[in-house]
């Protein structure tokens, strides 16, 4: 019995660590874009209640907020159209409880190519696709290049990696001939281990009426 209470008190402490959990999502789900294109980003959290803001630093100004100072909308979700050099930066949100979430580079270079790669970490093992555009033209042949090095050149202009390992975690750009090279993004391969526990910690959380969860179950 006293046992049991002991469990649940440290089940309360963690949970109370583990609410208020939130997402940042960004619609496309990219990392690069040209000047002119629109975003939109927003926070979204589990419980739907906490009120978020969504913040930036650029390297002009630093915790600035949507819809107050930059961006259309309320202060936990933005679009910004058109976006613009200036909007090169990192977005994360933010509780008033100084909780923040994952953040986000963003970035809008001042030349005509840019690598579209996937914002959130893949997972091991999933399929991965870059693609090299330029504002002036599609489907051009183009050189991709993982940590400085070069992997290849591309006719079409995209590259996959079928199934993803740790090795391909690193910071990758493009390059099209005569239109010029995209900037870097850090592209975040997550271990099958990680996909593992979470799946049963999702597993274990339907079971709980609460729908929280404590790690020391799995
Ligand atoms: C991101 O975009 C890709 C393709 O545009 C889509 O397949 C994927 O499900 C998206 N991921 C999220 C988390 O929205
Ligand atoms: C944003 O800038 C502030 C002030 O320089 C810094 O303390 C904070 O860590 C930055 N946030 C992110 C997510 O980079
Ligand atoms: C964002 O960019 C900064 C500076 O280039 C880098 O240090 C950081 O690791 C990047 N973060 C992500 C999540 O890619
Ligand atoms: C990379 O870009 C440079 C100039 O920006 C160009 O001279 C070179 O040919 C390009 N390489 C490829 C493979 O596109």
């Amino acid at each position: 019995m006293a046992g049991t209470s002991l469990l649940w008190i440290s089940l309360l402490s963690l949970m109370s660590c583990t609410t208020n959990q939130v997402t940042l999502n960004l619609s496309p789900n990219r990392s690069q874009f040209f000047r002119g294109d629109s975003v939109s980003l927003s926070c979204e959290d589990e419980d739907s209640s906490a009120g978020w803001t969504l913040r930036r630093n650029t390297t002009r100004e630093t915790r600035r907020v949507c819809g107050l100072d930059w961006g259309k909308g309320s202060g936990s979700s933005c679009t910004i159209d058109p976006l613009i050099q200036w909007d090169s930066g990192v977005y994360w949100c933010e509780s008033s409880q100084a909780a923040a979430s994952q953040s986000i580079n963003l970035t809008v270079p001042g030349g005509s190519v840019i690598l579209q790669s996937p914002v959130l970490p893949v997972m091991e093992g999933d399929p991965l696709t870059l693609s090299c555009r330029s504002k002036h033209g599609s489907r051009l042949p183009a050189a991709f290049y993982k940590d400085g090095s070069l992997m290849g050149t591309e006719p079409g202009g995209h590259m996959t990696i079928l199934h993803v390992s740790r090795s391909d975690e690193g910071l990758y750009r493009c390059n099209i001939s005569s239109h010029g090279e995209s900037p870097s993004s850090w592209i975040s391969v997550t271990a099958v281990e990680a996909r593992y526990l979470a799946a049963v910690t999702a597993d274990q959380e339907d079971k709980l009426t609460d729908g929280k969860q404590s790690k020391e179950l799995v």
